[in-house]
């Protein structure tokens, strides 16, 4: 690091505390210096290029650089810099985007609520079906299911939906009434023998157990992301939504999706809901939703839960939650603005074809000595790293492969993000094929030298 008293790096470690960052460490490494972006690339204050290949936080999905964000941005800027949708106010492009929002997604989701960010949002929806099941008359029913390795944000009642133990370690969470069930990973939590269908219905059955363990008319919902994306990229059993779909009719539990990873595009369809066949009674949708380029988060709701919190905000004197910048404009332009370019350069039916590229290049090194499994689906990906392929030994300790590979990668000028020991892809979705060999050249070769460094 350039140690340098008035150096960027000096004046980082000096005076910032980095959120998901080992402080200690930090202290003597010091920060990467991000100046500038354009496309899938950004630079660092020394003007190295780097592929971004997990897309910022798995969010920029037009590109770096994109000059008609900006312009939104400045256009709304001048003409209505903020105003908030508080007591009835509004203003044009929360209205805007809050319909072309309701169009897009599924027929049964007819409402948008607004906050700045997925962690939020998940709060929001957390209380939401809390004061839903206090206006229908069933204050019991409260308790909410996620999964072990899930991701929902860090606030404190979506860290406690959050199934990782550094989002709860030494936090005092998760909150009481939350609940985690197995991770759905077949190639982690599959058993000698079991199919991926009969995993599934393993899971499903757990569900179950646990609903009726806890009692049915205490559990109010369950939390899902369609893929897991910051517990590594874990993608579903086969089967498994349908199965566990199945078990939340039964007991008149809510479900919410949380796609605030795979929502716009990622999975090849427009939302992972379609691709999986998820029905959900809450949507929750943020970073491509403005690619980023604004803090924002939309939740979706349907008919039935909205017209509970209309008739409990009729009884209260008014639905006592919203944010200062809930809908602020200069996000709703961005978002508008982004929604239409995703569209009109078709970037969905691209993370499908350079999706399925980019699957079928990452499965090439599923023989690589350092590989225990290629995983992924549309543009989002993760490239396991173990031990022993036969016995899919971890690292010990967890990590230590992961850290060398984000070392050599970013000399080869390339970020992923490593989890653990998964190697995690989830590029711009305006990315092409030409862009992905290039990615997956940088890949082979950190790869390639990670393996030699811990052998060596
Ligand atoms: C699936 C999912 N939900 C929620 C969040 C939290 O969003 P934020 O970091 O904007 O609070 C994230 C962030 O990565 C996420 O991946």
């Amino acid at each position: 690091m350039d140690t340098l008293p008035n150096s960027l790096a000096a004046r980082d470690v000096k005076y910032l505390l980095h959120p998901n960052t080992n402080a200690r460490m930090h202290e003597q490494n010091g920060p990467m210096v991000i100046s500038r972006g354009d496309g899938i690339h950004v630079y660092d204050d020394a003007g190295k290029e780097y592929i971004e290949a997990l897309a910022g936080l798995w969010s920029v999905a037009v590109g770096f650089g994109e000059k008609r964000l900006v312009e939104a941005a400045h256009r709304q800027m001048s003409t209505l810099p903020y105003y908030h949708i508080f007591s009835s106010k509004s203003h044009e492009p929360a209205i805007d985007l809050a319909e072309m929002l309701v169009k897009m997604t599924p027929e049964h989701l007819t409402r948008v609520f607004y906050t700045n960010s997925g962690s939020e949002a998940n709060d929001t929806v957390v209380k939401m079906i809390w004061y839903y099941n206090n206006v229908l008359g069933r204050p019991e029913k409260k308790k909410i299911i996620g999964r072990k390795n899930g991701y929902h944000g860090i606030t404190v009642a979506s860290a406690s939906l959050t199934g990782l133990p550094i989002n709860h370690k030494d936090f005092d969470l998760p909150l009481p009434q939350m609940k985690h069930v197995t991770t759905p990973h077949f190639y982690r939590f599959g058993e000698e023998g079991e199919t991926e269908e009969q995993f599934s219905d393993r899971l499903a059955q757990e569900i179950e157990d646990m609903i009726l363990a806890e009692g049915p008319e205490t559990v109010a919902a369950f939390i899902g992301e369609p893929v897991i994306g910051a517990g590594g990229v874990l993608v579903p059993p086969k089967g498994y939504w349908d199965k566990v779909q199945k078990v939340l009719k039964k007991y008149d539990i809510l479900l919410v999706a949380d796609e605030v990873i795979m929502g716009f595009g990622r999975s090849g369809k427009t939302f992972a809901c379609e691709y999986y066949g998820i029905t959900p009674d809450f949507l929750v949708l943020s970073k491509q939703i403005t690619s980023s380029y604004q803090p924002l988060a939309a939740i979706l709701l349907t008919d039935a839960v909205y017209q509970a919190i209309a008739d409990g905000s009729q009884k209260n004197g008014a639905f006592g939650h919203g944010y200062t910048a809930s809908g602020h404009p200069v996000a709703m332009a961005v978002a508008i603005e982004n929604l239409k370019i995703i569209e009109e350069r078709g970037l969905v039916a691209n993370a499908e074809k350079v999706g399925a590229y980019m699957q079928k290049r990452l499965r090439e090194f599923a023989d690589h000595p350092l590989v225990g499994e290629v995983r992924g689906v549309g543009l989002i990906a993760g490239v396991e790293l173990v031990t022993d392929k036969a016995t899919k030994a971890k690292f010990d300790p967890v990590g230590k492969a992961g850290a060398i590979y984000t070392r050599k990668s970013a000399e080869n000028g390339l970020i992923n993000r490593a989890i653990g020991d998964t190697i995690c892809f989830c590029p711009p979705l305006i990315i092409t094929e030409a862009q992905v060999d290039e990615m997956i050249a940088r890949f082979s070769k950190s790869l390639d030298e990670t393996a030699a460094e811990l052998k060596g």
